[in-house]
């Protein structure tokens, strides 16, 4: 009998992808045969990068590995994770602040549809104090940020810094 390939999307902005979200799709490859990074496309969030620019660092970072597809996505989670037939959305826990928001959406998640399961990775231990924002922050003020981000996303983030410099935003 041949077993079905099990899907899981991995929804976030992904503003830029950073070694925390790596850790968690790396992690994530050990029970799904393949792992779908779905950045939502959220026209009343401000994002830093394009989509195409958020999905070409993450295709960068992933090159080659055939099991990691990035892609875009708008509306639902659930629906976009029945359109890939996906049985599973993955999200990444750093601290007890982010359970609260997660275990609500989780259940939202469960509620629109109840066949897609939520499944929470727990970030690894280096990465507790990352997130994009953060790193934003940094990246903005000149502060090195090597080693939080793939070598491709740190290039971008410095490029995207000066280009805003010289336009005076
Ligand atoms: O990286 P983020 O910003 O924490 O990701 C949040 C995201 C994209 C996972 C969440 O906002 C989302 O899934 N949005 C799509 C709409 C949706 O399905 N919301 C949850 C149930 S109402």
């Amino acid at each position: 009998m041949t077993q079905k390939k099990k899907i899981a999307i991995y929804p976030g902005s992904f503003d830029p992808l950073t070694n925390g979200h790596v850790d968690i799709i790396e992690r994530a490859l050990d029970i799904f045969d393949e792992v779908i990074i779905a950045v939502l496309h959220n026209p009343h969030k401000k994002a830093l990068f394009t989509m195409e620019e958020r999905i070409a660092m993450i295709r960068d970072s992933f090159n080659g590995e055939k099991a990691v597809q990035a892609d875009s996505f708008g509306g639902l989670a659930v629906e976009y994770a029945k359109m890939k037939n996906a049985v599973a959305i993955i999200r990444g826990m750093r601290a007890v602040s982010d359970f609260e928001s997660e275990f609500q959406m989780a259940l939202m998640n469960r509620k629109l549809n109840k066949e897609v399961q939520s499944v929470f990775l727990m970030t690894g231990f280096r990465w507790i104090f990352t997130s994009s924002s953060i790193i934003k922050e940094a990246a903005m003020f000149g502060g090195d940020i090597s080693g939080m981000v793939p070598e491709t996303v740190k290039i971008k983030l410095m490029e995207k810094y000066a280009e805003l410099k010289k336009q005076g935003k």
